[in-house]
């Protein structure tokens, strides 16, 4: 039997999969990295973390595997979209990657528009400039870290570094250079015209390839280290959102995805590059060669939560965070969550907001506080289906993944909250399994993508939206609507009294240091 790697380097962790041919699961690893928050609004990682973690996870999968080495043929890659990665002339990292979720850059993101013209820039690469988008992060170094950005040989994005350190080549795929916003997203090029107006060196641009497309096989030093054949070949890999639409099947029209990671998304495949969203939602190039998938963002999803319970239910799992919930009555008995922990995407573009709780009652307990959050991520994730179902009607049931689709009662609430049948699927390993269908395909065992998820996936059960819940929910969605516009100039206000982490850890240490004194 052969066998390929799916490789899924994601915000908090990477994670591996062993999949055969058949498409058969063998093992799942995963090792955790912290994110470096420096500053508030600031999230960066260090490149070369995602490899040292890398490297042990593979050795580990290699040493746990029964059979022949040789019969590991491929891997592939997932990865967290849009970080900056910069690489001098000797290929080395200059400066700690700036994540996806680093906000520091709405300066950046109004000096595109003005430059370009937000109408231009929709022509060219069908998104608006946001905060969490590459070149805005690239033109912040560019204002900030001059001496850094003079000497910059190239950029990557986060899994393309990964592939470069395991191949020792420079690409990367539509999949993940769409969302950098230097991309002409319908003539799969580099777009001369921005980098021009920002004095971006073309050259500074990976070569593009198709993410199924064929890269090289992998370095002595990784083969050694790991203990895989030095004949294993390297597929290009995508955007980690592109590849979930892959682990789930999302590869015709009329079908679509939500997935509640870190953050969530609600995103549907598109044929062609023939709607217009006007920006309202994002728009990349798919993994599927020549596709396309439109997709609207909730940046604290999953990521709400596991802040609920790290801040409020230190030490619980998340299973018994959950348990109970099911018994707390929808609306939380009139508690309403908002989960803009670090601004918001879609529908609201805006670095600055902040979540809030709003009803409170003296009544209310940890579940309801829980139950709140799960309704308050899927409502927001609502307001991007909204505009969706805006410009087609073709949206009769959503696959859903990622930890939104691990508990029951998450599920039933989406089916109700978004009234539309929710479908688990059985044994889902998430942007992982992307990646090693698109190795799977790269080897030629498939004829197409959707050959081989036919092999590959199938659904476990489906949710139908429950009438009683759909008409209460639909009543305290338009309530949770009010939210943003409700609070955006008390949340305005209060960023100023914001403390970076540095005068909040140093405020601490005052505090402890003034109770010794006073004790
Ligand atoms: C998509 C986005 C996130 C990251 C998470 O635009 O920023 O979903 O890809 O890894």
């Amino acid at each position: 039997m052969k066998y390929v790697i799916g490789i899924d380097l994601g915000s908090s962790a990477v994670k591996a999969i062993l999949v055969d041919r058949g498409g058969i699961i063998h093992q799942t690893l995963s090792v955790s990295y912290p994110l470096i928050q420096a500053k508030s609004g600031y999230s960066e990682q260090d490149p070369d973390v995602w490899y040292e973690k890398t490297k042990q996870l593979i050795y580990k999968l290699v040493k746990n595997f029964k059979g022949n080495v040789n019969d590991i043929e491929a891997i592939s890659f997932s990865g967290q979209m849009h970080g900056l990665v910069l690489l001098n002339e000797n290929l080395e990292v200059m400066r700690n990657a700036i994540l996806w979720n680093d906000t520091r850059t709405t300066e950046q993101c109004r000096e595109i528009e003005q430059s370009v013209g937000k109408e231009r820039l929709l022509e060219i690469t069908k998104n608006q400039a946001l905060e969490g988008f590459t070149l805005p992060k690239l033109l912040w170094v560019k204002q900030n870290e001059p001496e850094i950005f003079e000497r910059i040989h190239l950029f990557l994005l986060p899994k393309d570094y990964l592939r470069f350190k395991i191949t020792g080549e420079l690409h990367t795929d539509y999949s993940d250079a769409a969302g950098t916003l230097l991309l002409n997203t319908q003539e799969k090029k580099w777009s001369r015209e921005i980098c021009q107006q920002f004095d971006v060196d073309e050259k500074i641009c990976p070569e593009l390839v198709e993410s199924h497309a064929y890269i090289g096989l992998i370095t002595a030093e990784f083969s050694e280290v790991t203990g895989l054949s030095s004949n294993t070949k390297v597929f290009a890999g995508g955007a980690d959102n592109a590849c979930g639409a892959i682990s789930a099947g999302i590869l015709s029209e009329g079908k679509a995805l939500c997935s509640i990671g870190t953050s969530g998304v609600i995103l549907s495949y598109e044929e062609l590059d023939k709607r217009d969203y006007g920006g309202s939602l994002h728009y990349f190039n798919h993994g599927d060669e020549d596709a396309f998938y439109s997709m609207g963002v909730t940046l604290s999803a999953g990521h709400s939560l596991s802040w609920f319970r790290d801040t409020f239910a230190q030490g619980q799992t998340f299973e018994s965070v959950l348990a109970g919930i099911e018994s707390i009555p929808v609306g939380s008995n009139g508690l309403l969550f908002a989960p803009y922990l670090v601004g918001e995407r879609t529908p609201h573009t805006d670095a600055t907001i902040r979540a809030s709780f709003i009803g409170i009652d003296a009544g209310h307990t940890q579940k309801h506080f829980t139950r709140a959050v799960l309704e308050g991520v899927t409502f927001s994730l609502k307001e991007s289906l909204d505009i969706l179902r805006k410009h087609s009607n073709n949206v009769n049931t959503i696959i859903s993944i990622g930890g939104g689709a691990k508990s029951d009662v998450w599920l039933q609430m989406q089916a109700d909250i978004f009234n539309v049948r929710i479908v688990n699927l059985y044994s889902e390993q998430g942007p992982a399994l992307g990646a090693a269908i698109l190795a799977c395909y790269g080897c030629g065992w498939y004829n197409s993508l959707e050959d081989c998820t036919r092999v590959f996936i199938s659904y476990e059960k489906a949710y139908e939206p429950i009438a009683g819940n759909v008409s209460q929910y639909e009543i305290l969605y338009e309530l949770y609507k009010e939210i943003y516009n409700s609070t955006k100039k008390i949340s305005a206000g209060l960023r100023n009294f914001e403390k970076t982490r540095e005068e909040l850890v140093n405020q601490i240490e005052y505090c402890k240091q003034e109770s010794k004194v006073h004790s």
